[in-house]
């Protein structure tokens, strides 16, 4: 199994490669072998383009009565007070021409604040929070704006490579006034030392985009002895997509 050392060389190699390629990327490389876990299961053919209407005829809907506001606060769906730090997320969601998206249906999961998520595919030992179960979903208001209530996630070791840990961050999905249009992604937080180590947020090879994937602590979003603010806005068609 390769070390962290070796991985963030090859991460270095490809930055290094990216400078000279004299276009830009916006979205993942999805051929990057440091993402050792992506190696057999990234497509290797062009996408096919198909047509927005005809796959609406089957593809899945979702109503707006079906979408429950209190769903969008990951902290009140137990009997108790989950573990961790407080944070509340807010963003807006717009298009390319900075047009707000209205009536989105926004979805996030995350691990606990120790690293862990309610999922079986996650044995590492940290522990499962009795008060969290890490999945929320709202839609957007007539701004394009949602508000997620939730605690900060840890970070949690993977098996990309030895010693591989993730930053800490929030899956989002955003599924588009088509089903064609869907938008999966993930939001990191400043200043995570891991970041720099992560071959899944460095194969957005470009800087700026890379970037686009950070929130920001806003500390006007504070509630005040209450919970941290973070601000995550998404672009469509500019925020870039997770290969995760
Ligand atoms: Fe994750």
């Amino acid at each position: 199994m390769p070390t962290q050392a070796e991985i963030s060389a090859e991460i270095a190699l490809l930055a290094k490669e990216y400078e000279t390629l004299g276009e830009r990327e916006l979205h993942p490389r999805l051929d990057y072998p440091p993402y050792r876990s992506s190696r057999l299961r990234h497509p290797e053919h062009p996408l096919h383009r198909v047509d927005p209407e005809g796959v609406e005829l089957t593809s899945p809907v979702f109503g707006q009565a079906t979408v429950d506001p209190r769903e969008a606060d990951l902290t009140s769906r137990h009997d108790g007070d989950p573990i961790g730090e407080r944070m509340v997320v807010v963003g807006r969601v717009t298009d390319a021409g900075g047009r707000p998206v209205a009536g989105q249906l926004v979805e996030v999961w995350q691990a606990n604040a120790a690293g862990r998520y309610r999922h079986p595919g996650d044995q590492h030992p940290a522990p499962l929070d009795p008060n969290f179960t890490g999945v929320g979903r709202c839609l957007t208001g007539p701004d394009g704006r949602y508000r997620f209530v939730t605690v900060r996630p840890g970070p949690y070791p993977w098996r990309n490579h030895h010693n591989a840990w993730r930053p800490a961050h929030i899956h989002f999905s955003l599924f588009g006034r088509a089903f064609t249009q869907r938008l999966v992604t993930q939001m990191y937080f400043p200043g995570d030392p891991l970041l720099e180590l992560d071959p899944i947020h460095q194969s957005v090879r470009d800087p700026a985009a890379r970037s686009l994937l950070l929130a920001t602590y806003d500390h006007e979003l504070n509630e005040p002895e209450v919970s941290m603010g973070y601000r995550f806005d998404i672009v469509l068609g500019r925020t870039p997509v997770e290969h995760g």
